[in-house]
């Protein structure tokens, strides 16, 4: 008999709302508890998940001892916290991206997990969905040719209201962690570990980047120019151009419900669809199943979104906040 799941969240916002409902969808797991300090929160859940227990509070959640794993959705300036607290209950995580504010709070949260041989990853969703296998199998297939350039773009402007945590230095508010990320992701995935950096923000009032532009250059030439904003309405989709053809992820292309195009040789009309196994839900479903089956197996880690992964992302964001000058007080920070 599958032994079944027992998933705890920590913050009840709108990502962890989104999850809940997705993980009806999968097998063997069951949603046993819910933290959050806002009765509105709360009650959604009751709604969601009438059986799930609800606690006003993070430890209480951290404490009850039927709770497999946590799920942490708060914003990024806290996972690190969250995190820790989490591991020093004995709980396996599942933190939501950006990881952490910088690469040595990552590294400590990876150590922290690593000594007390507890399973930790980074929900770096994109990575279980259909549509980036999909992407990964279309560009290792060499259909494409050799990758010479990846053009992404992910921008929209906030609606009221606005959370706190998009602008707020102290919750690692601004482009980059939260939506440039997935950017850095998709020329990561292709193109590999970047051997230049370049990086140049506009700043919002609040000091965080309300626009970024990122470029990685290779050494065999290849390039990825990435852009992140929320001052324009960008298109969010993924171009990846080797010398033999082309592909479009066409809008939110980070999501199940891109569509793939695909544009062989010079043609700019001509394309025809890659077809990708349609999605129900969300798409956090992916995600929770593999943790689900990493814990089955004993697993600490990931085989698919490993810890160096997570490092070489964090590793890269800090190399752009250097360059662009994005500074959180986590930096100068003792941790
Ligand atoms: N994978 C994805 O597709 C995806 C999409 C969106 C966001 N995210 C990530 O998920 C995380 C949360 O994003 P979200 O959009 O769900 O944010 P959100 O709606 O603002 O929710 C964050 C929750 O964190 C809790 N929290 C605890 N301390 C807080 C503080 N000082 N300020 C604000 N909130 C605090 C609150 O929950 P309670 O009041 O209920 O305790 C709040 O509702 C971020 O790291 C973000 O990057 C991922």
């Amino acid at each position: 008999m599958t032994k079944k799941i027992y998933w705890g969240i920590l913050g009840g916002g709108r990502i962890a709302q989104k999850f809940a409902s997705d993980l009806k969808q999968v097998e063997d797991a069951e949603l046993y508890a819910v933290a959050s300090r806002s009765k509105t929160n709360a009650a959604s859940f009751a709604d969601l998940y009438p059986g799930a227990i609800l606690y006003n509070n993070y430890e209480d959640l951290v404490q009850n001892p039927d709770i497999d794993v946590i799920y942490i959705a708060t914003p990024h300036g806290l996972h690190y916290a969250h995190t820790l607290l989490c591991l020093q209950h004995g709980k396996a995580v599942l933190c939501e991206k950006a990881f952490a504010l910088n690469s040595r709070q990552a590294e400590k949260m990876i150590s922290t997990a690593k000594a007390k041989q507890i399973f930790l990853m980074e929900a770096l969703w994109s990575k279980f969905t259909p549509s980036w296998q999909k992407m990964m199998e279309t560009v290792r297939s060499g259909e494409l040719g050799e990758i010479k350039n990846v053009l992404i773009n992910f921008g929209f402007i906030p609606q009221a209201p606005v959370a706190d945590r998009l602008y707020n230095p102290s919750l690692g508010g601004g482009t980059l962690l939260d939506i440039g990320i997935y950017n850095i992701f998709y020329a990561v995935s292709v193109l590999g570990k970047p051997d230049h950096i370049g990086a140049r923000m506009t700043p919002a009032p609040s000091g965080v980047d309300e626009q970024c532009a990122v470029t990685l250059g290779y050494d065999n030439g290849a390039m990825a120019q990435l852009f992140s904003s929320y001052s324009a309405q960008l298109a969010t989709e993924a171009h990846i151009s080797g010398n033999k053809g082309r592909i479009r992820l066409t809008h939110r292309f980070y999501t199940p419900e891109t569509t793939i195009e695909f544009y062989p040789g010079r043609a700019t009309d001509h394309k025809h669809i890659i077809p990708v196994k349609p999605t129900e839900g969300f798409g956090y479903h992916y995600e929770a199943r593999h943790v689900g089956e990493c814990l089955r197996k004993g697993l600490t880690e990931s085989p698919v979104m490993t810890h160096a992964d997570t490092l070489l992302l964090m590793e890269i964001m800090d190399e752009i906040r250097r360059k662009a000058a994005i500074h959180y007080s986590a930096d100068t920070e003792l941790i």
